[in-house]
């Protein structure tokens, strides 16, 4: 089997770390050979805390995953994400330099170069540079200059930034298990490439990654991505208010939450009883169902309303013709998408990773949204793909991932 079209994407999530290993098909189609996951306590809200915990959660979601697929592999796509991401869009403007004023290939890289020009914070790098459009002499709305005449380029883009040491610590525990970092990228990006039709790109989508310690937003309009932002709230915390209000242990709360969690009252069958473990030689004690939804409900409303303010603040509202869609683990928990359908008062729905084939069963499921992302951005690689490339050409990452090696051979 070719090296040449294998693709790994390796998610380093706040309860689990995810490694998928895919081969692409010739027809584009990423067939999934093998899948690790693996617990992991080592990050808060998306920010690694403990680097050993870390670095055997990943050593073992990816040996894991290449005993599965029968091949050892050296490289992944791995997804960034946290407190410490901002994202912001910004414009740049340069003259075509061809006498004949064909735009070309340079000319784009000078306009994506000039809209990158900003100034950040010393401790801050930029990740993504990611075009949404292009404006030729006042023309907007143009996806691909290339080729076009014109006297003056614009290029509006979405750029997203991280602290210089928190990329550091992720890309140090990704060396550290033994592999290199391909490309690192943002995981509300990657979850949307999962689970987002070209249809909802266009007319206008908000996705909410809901995971366990953070929830990732990302704001999509005319198959450009507008908005990015990740808050600080996931399925952790319903878990732990389960475990306050019924005064039971974490481990009880969560399979409490899997198995009889509800986030809208309304939707509880009436009358219903459950039995709460007994811990410390003490009685089960049975509490209404209820209980359960008086407790997720005002904690996933919470959740989706800093959501829903970030959107508006942004005035990006009225360009969601194609409603929110939730993904991520804490999704699944039921009636999820009822609420948010309330509270945002536009039409929601839980996203289901697709595009695969191969082991399917064992990823569809919305908690492998981004890892999954993950292995479709690889695959523009494999392909030549387009959309993406443009990264790579403003050399943004390259750069990154040079200050990242710097970095190592100045400290190590
Ligand atoms: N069937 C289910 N019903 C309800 N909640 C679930 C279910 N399966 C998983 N979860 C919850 O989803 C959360 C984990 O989701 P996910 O795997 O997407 O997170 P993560 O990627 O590790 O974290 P993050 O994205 O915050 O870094 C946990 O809080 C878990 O309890
Ligand atoms: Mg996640």
């Amino acid at each position: 089997m070719s090296r040449g079209n294998i693709v790994v994407g390796l998610d380093i999530g706040t309860t689990k770390i995810a490694a998928v290993i895919a081969r692409i098909e010739n027809d584009g189609t990423p067939s999934v050979i093998g899948v690790g996951t693996s617990p992991c306590e080592g990050l808060k809200r998306g920010v690694v805390i403990s680097l050993e915990k870390t670095v055997e959660a990943i050593g073992k979601a990816i040996t894991d995953a290449e005993l599965m697929a029968g091949i050892d592999v050296q490289e992944a796509y791995v997804g960034i994400a946290g407190d410490h991401i901002k994202s912001l869009n910004s414009r740049g403007v340069i003259a075509v330099s061809r006498a004949d004023h064909t735009i070309t290939e340079k000319d784009i890289e000078r306009v994506l170069d000039a809209a990158k020009a900003i100034r950040l914070p010393d401790e801050r790098e930029i990740i993504h540079v990611i075009p949404q459009e292009y404006i030729v002499d006042n023309q907007d709305g143009i996806r691909n200059p290339l080729d076009i005449s014109g006297v003056r380029l614009e290029a509006e883009v979405h750029i997203v930034t991280g602290i210089m040491t928190s990329i550091q610590n992720v890309v140090k525990c990704v060396n550290r298990a033994g592999l290199e970092v391909r490309e690192l990228v943002l995981e509300p990006l990657a979850s949307s490439y999962a689970v987002l039709s070209s249809d909802e790109k266009e007319l206008g989508c908000a996705v909410l990654d809901i995971g366990g310690g953070t929830t990732d937003l990302a704001v999509f309009h005319a198959e450009a991505i507008r908005y990015t932002s990740v808050i600080g709230i996931g399925g952790k915390n319903v878990t732990s208010d389960i475990a306050i209000g019924l005064r039971t242990p974490v481990d009880n709360a969560e399979t409490i939450k899997i198995e009889q969690g509800y986030a809208l009252k309304s939707l509880i069958p009436k009358d219903q009883i459950f039995e709460v473990p007994g811990t410390g030689g003490r009685e089960s004690r049975k509490v209404s169902l209820d209980i359960i939804g008086t407790i997720i409900e005002p904690r996933m409303e919470e959740l989706f309303t800093i959501a829903k303010r970030e959107i508006e603040k942004n005035e990006y509202k009225e360009l969601l013709g194609a409603g929110i869609v939730l993904t991520g683990g804490a999704s699944l928990i039921r009636g999820c998408a009822e609420l948010a359908e309330q509270v945002f008062d536009m039409p929601a729905k839980v996203g289901y990773p697709k595009g695969f084939s191969g082991i399917t069963d064992i990823i569809n499921n919305p908690s492998y949204a981004t890892v999954l992302g993950l292995i479709l951005y690889g695959s523009q690689d494999v392909e030549g793909g387009e959309q993406f490339r443009s990264l790579a050409k403003t050399g943004t990452l390259e750069r990154t991932m040079e200050s990242v090696r710097k970095w190592f051979k100045d400290f190590i």
